[in-house]
């Protein structure tokens, strides 16, 4: 073997081990904001599988309230996401339109106002398994329009 083709082979080898390390790296964050106008500015969540933590950062653009137009995300199964949504409106907003510990919810933000910002780390193990996934708002009535799907990538 030269020293040519040994300097090759090992840069192919090195190239295997640094490659998944990038990916990793790669977009394991995304930022979605939400409006006065009760919207999010995204119905969809791409979430790589390679991420240990995906970290969402929502920003509420509006100029209102929480009283008046709150907005949080929630991240929970599709089919769970009505019976959360439910629990959290009898919670009411001193709990964030949550139910306290729902074990139904994967993770979910504190309650923002108009110019506030939460952030949320979503254990991505926890969407291997089952579901689909949704994202959601659970301040009342909020969930028709502000939600969106998670696909994992
Ligand atoms: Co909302």
């Amino acid at each position: 073997m030269t020293n040519r083709f040994m300097m090759a082979a090992l840069l192919i080898l090195g190239s295997m081990f640094v490659a998944p390390q990038v990916l990793a790296q790669a977009n394991c964050a995304a930022t979605i904001n939400a409006t006065d106008a009760m919207r999010y500015s995204t119905t969809n969540l791409n979430i790589p599988k390679t991420c240990t933590t995906f970290t969402v950062t929502l920003r509420n653009t509006g100029k209102l309230p929480k009283a008046a137009m709150g907005h949080n995300i929630v991240i929970a199964k599709t089919s769970d996401m009505a019976g959360i949504d439910a629990d959290g409106l009898k919670a009411g907003i001193a709990n964030n339109y949550l139910k306290p510990k729902d074990p139904r919810i994967i993770v979910a933000s504190k309650l923002t106002g108009g110019g506030e910002s939460a952030t949320i780390q979503i254990p991505v193990a926890r969407l291997a398994s089952g579901g689909p996934y949704s994202f959601f708002c659970s301040f009342p009535g909020h969930s028709t329009f502000m939600k969106g799907t998670i696909k994992l990538i």
